[in-house]
């Protein structure tokens, strides 16, 4: 991972200069393209061709109804650099991650012949992200995408990483491949219309950053967690920024989730089971939020994390107003969910647990009884539950 940083930044000395963070070098595993730049600053949309690339011709740029204008703005500038560009608008949020979007989108791509050369940039937050990429990993065998993240969970972990997915009836995310972007472009200013719901459920993936590999993540919202919900402060875009080299710096060695890019599943074990059992109405930060203080409870009941560790969890969670506590009449429900974690190994449960902050570690459980009486530590009278 290479990077040009500026030391007075991280201190939030100054916003001017955009910070380029290489994910991995070269070619990763199974043929996976590493070696992209993650772009973060202001005002990025002239570095926009420059990462589209000279072979393109044609560029399909693809968002969700609610980001119109801002769909409007890339293909306009995409044109004016002579490219010749086309807008597939797809439903918002989780009703485009399907398969009927993709056709959709692979429709346009044929009636406009799109060759290999070609490219498809994405223009919103995770859910285009996933089924742009999708879109891309699978037209022609796959071509050229670039990402444009619109929320801060894009910018720190969905654009990021080249994991691509749709939703089928079955559940989430069970069709997609892996297919590493040329580009990311993570533009600040995108993040001020964002509804302060959304900023603050991405936000529960970059203290996930804070605890699996950088602690200052955790003293800079400790600090000002007000800040830490600013759009416009520097507190946000060093987050952001941090969190992106946790990321990259784990797929940089396991493009595909065959080892150390489990730690990135912190929290996620019974965060899934909550999504899973909250039908998909609970935002995913605010799930794996929960997951993350039972994951902390369970490393401190096997001895692997001291209190001071376990209490900071529930602390910075809560400062940021996100959830730390799920109702106590749905633990069966939750368990059939934990044990269809994509971690365990036969009827083996595996959770990513802390050995200390910065110390992930994947760890067999044995014994189940065990999660039921972590569970106690968390859970909370049924009603009334409030979801972020
Ligand atoms: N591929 C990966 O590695 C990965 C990682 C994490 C999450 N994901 C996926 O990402 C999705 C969640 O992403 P998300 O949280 O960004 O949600 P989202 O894409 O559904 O966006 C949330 C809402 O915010 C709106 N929005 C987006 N940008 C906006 C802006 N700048 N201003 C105002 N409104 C804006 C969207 O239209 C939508 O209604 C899930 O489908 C999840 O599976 C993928």
């Amino acid at each position: 991972m290479t990077e040009n940083a500026d030391p007075a930044f991280s201190q939030g000395h100054t916003e001017d200069q955009p910070t380029i963070i290489t994910v991995g070098e070269g070619n990763g595993q199974g043929g996976q393209n590493l070696g992209y730049d993650v772009v973060v600053g202001r005002g990025l949309l002239s570095r926009l061709p420059e990462m589209v690339g000279t072979q393109a011709e044609r560029v399909l740029v693809i968002h969700p109804r609610a980001l119109r204008a801002t769909g409007d703005v890339v293909r306009e500038d995409l044109e004016n650099h002579g490219y010749q560009a086309v807008v597939a608008e797809i439903p918002d949020a989780e009703e485009g991650k399907h398969i009927q979007v993709a056709a959709f989108c692979w429709q346009v791509l044929g009636q406009n012949d799109f060759t290999r050369s070609d490219a498809i940039v994405s223009v919103g937050g995770g859910a285009v992200t996933d089924v742009a990429g999708f879109v891309a990993a699978t037209w022609l065998r796959g071509v050229r995408v670039v990402h444009m993240p619109t929320t801060l969970l894009g910018m720190v972990d969905a654009a990021v990483g080249g994991k691509t997915g749709i939703n089928t009836a079955e559940g989430k995310n069970l069709v997609g491949s892996f297919h590493q972007p040329a580009g990311v472009l993570a533009d600040l200013d995108t993040l001020i219309t964002l509804p302060r719901n959304e900023l603050v459920a991405g936000l529960a993936e970059v203290v996930k950053c804070g605890f699996i590999a950088d602690e200052e993540i955790l003293n800079i919202i400790e600090a000002a967690p007000d800040q830490a919900q600013n759009p416009h402060s520097w507190q946000v875009r060093d987050l952001i920024e941090r969190a992106i080299r946790v990321k990259a710096e784990v797929v940089g060695q396991d493009a595909l989730e065959s080892g150390v890019r489990e730690s990135l599943n912190y929290g996620h074990t019974l965060g899934h089971a909550i999504e899973l059992a909250e039908r998909y109405q609970w935002r995913h930060g605010a799930a794996i939020s929960v997951g993350m203080v039972f994951a902390a409870e369970l490393g401190r009941s096997l001895g692997r994390i001291d209190d001071a560790t376990a209490d900071r969890h529930r602390d910075v969670l809560t400062s940021l107003g996100l959830p730390v506590t799920y109702r106590d009449d749905r633990w069966n429900q939750l368990l059939e969910g934990i044990r269809r974690d994509k971690k365990n190994r036969g009827d083996t449960l595996r959770f990513v647990l802390l050995n200390g902050i910065g110390r992930p570690a994947t760890v067999e459980i044995p014994d189940a009884s065990i999660l039921y009486s972590t569970y106690q530590e968390i859970a909370e009278p049924a009603s009334p539950v409030i979801s972020l």
